[in-house]
């Protein structure tokens, strides 16, 4: 569990996270949410390490992170594994070498060790046989893929997805969503996954966390995301056209439910 606190942080004056606390859960695919430009990376950086927060703290697992000495730091950053935008692979390595790259930085694994979970990697992503390709050969998906593969190698305990599916097209994007949602439960990761695209909220939304200019202003799971009244919410959600027409078929289905007891009620007046 991932335990975030009152983090504040500007730039140049500029507020761009204004005390934002919450918690993220083990084995839960956690989304942080919300329009660009309202902080949604800044804090994945905060909580990962990348950026010092002005004010707050981050605890892992019960662990204080944030102003820790420097080897607890690094022990827990050990455990993450992060999964940037665009997947940031090295082009002059081969898939290989790219997953195997944290390996040889993380752990004191011979040789044989390390390409034996390279290879397991590669297989739960779905790409056996990819090893000797260059970034350069593959498609988007697939570069995603050696990401994903890349940053659970080392046995990560936290993994940190930022717009993964971001230029994909919509099937791939399901399905890195689910691939990165089953490895969370197969291997009890915490995930946190930041995202503007209201699919992935659909279909991996344990728990959701919505940010509005710096600010929490909602939280919850998908299942509650459609009925809440907070407006700004609502109009992120509902700015796409089929999430209306989707709002507008639950509506009609709900009143055609309702009518429909009523209508038994008045048939068995024994009932009412
Ligand atoms: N290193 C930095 N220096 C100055 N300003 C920054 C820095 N990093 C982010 N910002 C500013 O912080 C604000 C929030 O940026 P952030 O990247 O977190 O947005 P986001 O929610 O991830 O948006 P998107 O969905 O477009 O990725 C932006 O106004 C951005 O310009
Ligand atoms: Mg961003």
């Amino acid at each position: 569990m991932i335990e975030i606190h009152n983090i504040h942080k500007s730039f140049d004056g500029k507020k761009v996270l204004d005390g934002v606390s919450g918690v993220f859960e083990t084995g839960m695919t956690n989304l942080l949410l919300g329009a660009s430009g309202t902080g949604k990376s800044v804090l994945l950086k905060c909580i990962v390490g990348l950026i010092k927060p002005d004010l707050g703290s981050v605890t892992f697992d019960g662990t204080y992170f944030t102003n820790n000495k420097l080897d607890i730091r690094q022990e827990i950053r050990r455990k993450i594994g992060m999964l940037f935008q665009g997947s940031a692979l090295f082009d002059s390595m081969t898939v290989e070498q790219n997953v195997e790259f944290p390996l040889k930085m993380l752990t004191s694994m011979s040789k044989g060790e390390r390409l034996d979970r390279v290879n397991f990697c590669l297989k739960r992503v779905g790409l056996e046989n990819a090893n000797t390709k260059m970034p350069s050969e593959l498609s988007g998906g697939m570069k995603k893929r050696v990401g994903i593969a890349r940053a659970i190698a080392p046995n990560c305990t936290y993994l940190f997805c930022d717009e993964p599916n971001s230029g994909l097209d919509p099937q791939t994007a399901i399905k890195i969503d689910e691939l990165i949602k089953e490895i969370t439960e197969e291997y009890n990761i915490t995930t946190i996954i930041v995202t503007h695209d209201m699919n992935s909220v659909i279909e991996i939304g344990d728990k959701i966390m919505f940010l509005y200019q710096g600010k929490k202003l909602w939280e919850g799971s998908r299942d509650d995301i459609m009925d809440t009244d907070i407006r700004e919410l609502n109009d992120f959600i509902f700015a796409n056209r089929l999430m209306r027409d989707a709002r507008k078929v639950e509506q009609e289905e709900e009143e055609e439910a309702e009518s429909i007891e009523q209508n038994s009620k008045l048939d068995d007046p024994g009932s009412i």
